[in-house]
């Protein structure tokens, strides 16, 4: 398949949204869906706009701890909003503070609500929203802690059959490795024996004169803090993880890791290279390493599944193929090199993801338009968990299996009131 098979058949996805006859939700198909998102930093600004600019939702309310990044989040849509002949946001749908949350999710004035904020908040944040009845696109992690994880599973007990909750896996949307999935799944491989994975990023930049305290410049290097963010392999490298979970249909039962934080010098305890070896249902192993320091210029992140008939090469950029008796490629990305893609904090990455967000943010205002609602909270609860076995791994230098996991009641402390910001 290439990508102008693929963008024919979502065109035509993306039609049902026209066509539905049918109300879900109080939604007439084709109504705008009235969006307030919630944390308007880079990803929160990327994924909004996407959904402002590829489906039926508009930007109508903004919530944030900070001023400022809710005066420039303003700006911004107002931007975005006037190019789209649509009006700008009203003053009294702009929140600030620690309370902002609980504001937006109480307002009449919005069906979705986009939860864009550092890991450590993402489940009180999703427990507002799931309770204020609204549809939901979360980001991932859905819980950077065991505590945090289960407390997730319970919430989304409470979710309505007519509500909608998505989880910020778009790089299974992207058209390429959507395509490369369902080829895998359907037994391309044959049995499939071992998978490897990697991310290998340079260091995202540190916000020097991040704010006069030191709980507030913590709070906006969120990234590099193991309390605010789960460390590099539960935000970001669940990226992989996910995927490597999505294409096994299962998850990680225990787990051996080294790792450390080698080369990074800068506030925060993360650690800057992580080497985990999961083992899945069938003994099948994914060896995984990650790094994540130094500008090297390169970015380079992906799975290798290694079956009896074949080997699949799924990276974010570079060539995504099959290799063997049931050989196939995403034919445009044959002529791209394997870690040409540029790193972006933001997740607008190009290559192989350059369509991910779009297909993803239309599959989910589908969901609600259509009536079709999903509830992914337990997928990301799941994959959580699994990058959570490699962090626990690591940290402890001993095998631990998942049973384990959920015996620990790891629980991670922020150590600060957020009373201080309001
Ligand atoms: N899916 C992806 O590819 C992808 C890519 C990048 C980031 N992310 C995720 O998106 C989230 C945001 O990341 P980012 O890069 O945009 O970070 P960011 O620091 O740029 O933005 C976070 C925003 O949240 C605000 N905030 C912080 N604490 C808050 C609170 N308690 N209440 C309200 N607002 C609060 C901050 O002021 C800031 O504006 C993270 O969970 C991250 O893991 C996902």
């Amino acid at each position: 398949m290439n990508r102008r098979h693929f963008l024919h058949t979502g065109a035509a996805a993306a039609g049902l949204l026209i066509l539905k006859p049918r109300a879900a939700f109080g939604y007439q198909a084709n109504s705008t869906v009235r969006l307030g998102l919630l944390g308007c930093g880079g990803r929160g600004t990327t994924v909004a706009t996407s959904f402002a600019k590829n489906t039926s939702a508009q930007v109508v309310a903004l919530a944030d701890l900070f001023p400022d990044q809710l005066a420039a989040g303003r700006e911004t849509f107002n931007q975005i909003n006037a190019s789209l002949g649509q009006t700008p946001i009203a003053d009294k749908l702009l929140f600030r503070g620690p309370h902002a949350f609980e504001q937006l999710a109480a307002s009449r004035e919005i069906d979705l609500m986009q939860i864009s904020t550092p890991p450590f908040f993402h489940v009180e944040h999703l427990a507002a929203a799931v309770a204020s009845g609204k549809h939901v696109y979360c980001e991932k992690p859905v819980g950077i802690d065991v505590k945090q994880a289960k407390a997730a599973l319970g919430i989304a007990q409470h979710v309505r059959s007519n509500q909608s909750v998505d989880v910020g896996f778009q790089c299974r949307n992207a058209p390429p490795i959507a395509a490369i999935a369902e080829r895998i799944r359907a037994g391309a491989l044959g049995k499939i024996a071992a998978v490897t994975g990697y991310y290998y990023a340079s260091a995202s930049n540190e916000k020097k004169s991040a704010g006069p305290s030191a709980d507030e410049a913590r709070l906006r290097n969120w990234l590099w803090d193991r309390a605010l963010s789960g460390d590099i392999l539960v935000e970001q490298n669940i990226h992989i993880i996910d995927l490597c979970n999505w294409l096994l249909a299962a998850h990680p039962l225990k787990a051996t890791a080294s790792g450390g934080r080698n080369v990074l010098t800068h506030a925060g305890d993360c650690w800057d290279n992580y080497q985990v070896d999961f083992t899945y249902p069938g003994d099948i192993h994914l060896s995984f390493s990650s790094t994540q320091f130094g500008d090297y210029k390169v970015f380079d992140a992906g799975l290798r599944l290694f079956g009896a008939n074949g080997y699949a090469t799924v990276p974010y950029a570079g060539p995504v193929e099959i290799t063997g008796s049931s050989a196939w490629a995403w034919q445009e990305s044959m002529n791209t090199a394997p870690g040409s893609g540029a790193f972006a904090a933001n997740g607008a990455f190009s290559d192989n993801l350059a369509f991910a967000d779009r297909e993803k943010e239309r599959t989910f205002i589908d969901s609600i338009t259509s009536g079709n609602a999903h509830n992914q909270i337990a997928a990301g609860v799941e994959t959580a968990l699994s990058c959570m076995l490699g962090r626990m791994a690591g940290y402890t230098r001993h095998e631990v299996t998942w049973d384990d996991l959920l015996a620990h009641g790891e629980t991670y402390e922020l150590g600060m009131s957020l009373g201080q910001f309001a």
